[in-house]
């Protein structure tokens, strides 16, 4: 089975979970736990979109309150905090578009919560125009993710 197929069998499952759920952490935690356990990823989880003064999940004012915690993942632990266009996640937040880092130590700035984490795929969560969410996925090995990983996870997250 290709990475291809893999996405392409995971596509309506994920539809169908999402269909008629309107908590976006349960919705999450579900696809984190799919996307896992189909690739056996090191670590598979979102960061939410966290402004203190609007409230959970809106970027509004992205340089000022807000910035990205932890929420539903597969793994080992992980950094709880990340601020606006800090590491490859706050660096997808920021740009608003998917980063793939085929190796995290040439990514100047990467977070390191896990020595073990080679290769990395960042996909931001949109809301309308507002990015509320990013997905971050680390692999153990060396350039996991490339332009099917990409397009197949923007797919999925716009299903959430
Ligand atoms: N490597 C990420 C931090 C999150 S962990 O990988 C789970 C980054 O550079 O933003």
């Amino acid at each position: 089975m290709t990475k291809e197929d893999r996405y392409i069998a995971l596509l309506p499952q994920v539809k169908a979970l999402c269909e008629g759920e309107a908590d976006m952490i349960a919705k999450m935690a579900n696809v984190c736990a799919l996307l896992h356990s189909e690739f056996g990823f090191w670590w598979t989880g979102f960061y939410r979109v966290m402004n203190y003064e609007l409230g959970v999940m809106r970027s509004a004012a992205a340089t000022g309150n807000s910035e990205l915690v932890l929420g539903p993942f597969q793994g080992p632990l992980a950094c709880m905090h990340i601020g606006y266009g800090r590491g490859v996640c706050g660096t997808a937040w920021k740009e608003r578009r998917t980063v793939v880092v085929p190796d995290v130590e040439l990514f100047p700035g990467h977070i390191a919560c896990s020595s073990e984490s080679r290769s990395e795929i960042v996909v931001p969560v949109f809301e309308g125009d507002e990015v509320v969410a990013v997905l971050d996925i680390d692999s153990r090995e060396l350039a996991t993710f490339d332009d099917t990983d990409r397009q197949y996870l923007e797919r999925l997250v716009a299903m959430l």
